[in-house]
């Protein structure tokens, strides 16, 4: 779900999270492998601050893995522990235990040194909306889901879970607000579908999606919708009626442009990243 963010809005949402900022040991910041950057909330250093943190790179069965090895060392190179994530795979999230370790190595010897009894290390995931907070609390909490009760002072109604010994969770994540200042930002955010996408024109969005797969996904277009090397030259309005016919839509660009734009978020264009690594230095 959406919401338009409004000023009360997000200073409500930055007011929340710094509250329960307080309770935690680690913040796990999750955004989407395929928006290393553009999924992630403009004001979140400011927000976060000195909290000890973990990026988790999530939806990263849907990304270019070669790009994500390229973000992963890019978070690395800038002092962050992060990992790339699929919040829906047991599997994938049992990384995080170890990781928060790691990141919280400093702290857990001075406990020790200290005489300090261990004791599990308490967390809050936080990110925008649609990055997979939900799917990652759930994964985490699972069946082993056990509610350990209010502690003092954290928000009333305010939960922990708790995953194996080691780690609880607050129930409810920080929602923060996505970038929506750079339109292009904005479309990548809504192919993905991590906002509306009836803020925007769809054709807009399709016609931004066929010229990102001309560019870097050439093959996977041409494997989907039964194109020559020679379409692919096209201008990309050009294209778009082409996959249209094929399809049988005719002229009817919207209904193709929906088309295409539920085939890249169900994953049947194969994996692809928006945000470009090699960009960054452009
Ligand atoms: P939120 O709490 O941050 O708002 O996100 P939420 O967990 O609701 O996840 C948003 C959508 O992303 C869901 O799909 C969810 O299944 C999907 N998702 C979350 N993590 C992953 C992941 O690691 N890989 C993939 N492929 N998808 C992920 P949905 O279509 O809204 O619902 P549904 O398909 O689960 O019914």
């Amino acid at each position: 779900m959406t919401i338009q963010w409004f000023p009360g809005h997000m200073a409500k949402a930055r007011r929340e999270v710094s509250e329960k900022l307080k309770f935690v040991d680690i913040v796990f910041e999750l955004i989407d492998a395929r928006l290393p950057l553009s999924s992630r909330n403009p004001m979140l250093d400011q927000i976060v601050q000195q909290k000890p943190r973990l990026i988790l790179l999530n939806k990263s069965d849907l990304a270019d893995i070669n790009q994500t090895n390229q973000w992963l060392n890019y978070f690395r190179d800038q002092g962050h522990q992060v990992l790339a994530l699929t919040a829906k795979d047991d599997k994938s999230v049992k990384q995080i235990v170890p990781a928060s370790k790691k990141v919280l190595t400093e702290k857990i010897a001075r406990d020790k040194d200290r005489g300090v009894k261990p004791r599990a290390i308490r967390a809050m995931v936080l990110g925008i909306p649609n990055v997979g907070k939900s799917t990652l609390l759930n994964h985490l909490a699972g069946k082993k889901i056990a509610s350990t009760g209010n502690r003092p002072g954290v928000t009333k109604g305010q939960q922990w879970l708790r995953f194996g010994t080691q780690l609880e969770l607050l129930d409810t994540p920080g929602i923060l607000w996505p970038k929506f200042e750079d339109p292009a930002v904005g479309k990548k955010l809504a192919l993905t579908g991590a906002i509306k996408d009836d803020l925007l024109h769809l054709d807009d969005l399709a016609l931004y999606q066929l010229e990102i797969f001309c560019r870097y996904y050439p093959e996977q277009l041409k494997d989907r919708y039964k194109l020559t090397n020679e379409d692919l030259f096209l201008d990309f309005p050009e294209l778009l009626m082409l996959i249209s016919e094929k399809r049988g839509f005719r002229d009817d660009y919207e209904r193709a442009s929906e088309m295409l734009i539920l085939e890249l978020r169900q994953g049947k264009l194969g994996r692809y990243t928006l945000d470009r690594f090699e960009e960054l230095s452009e």
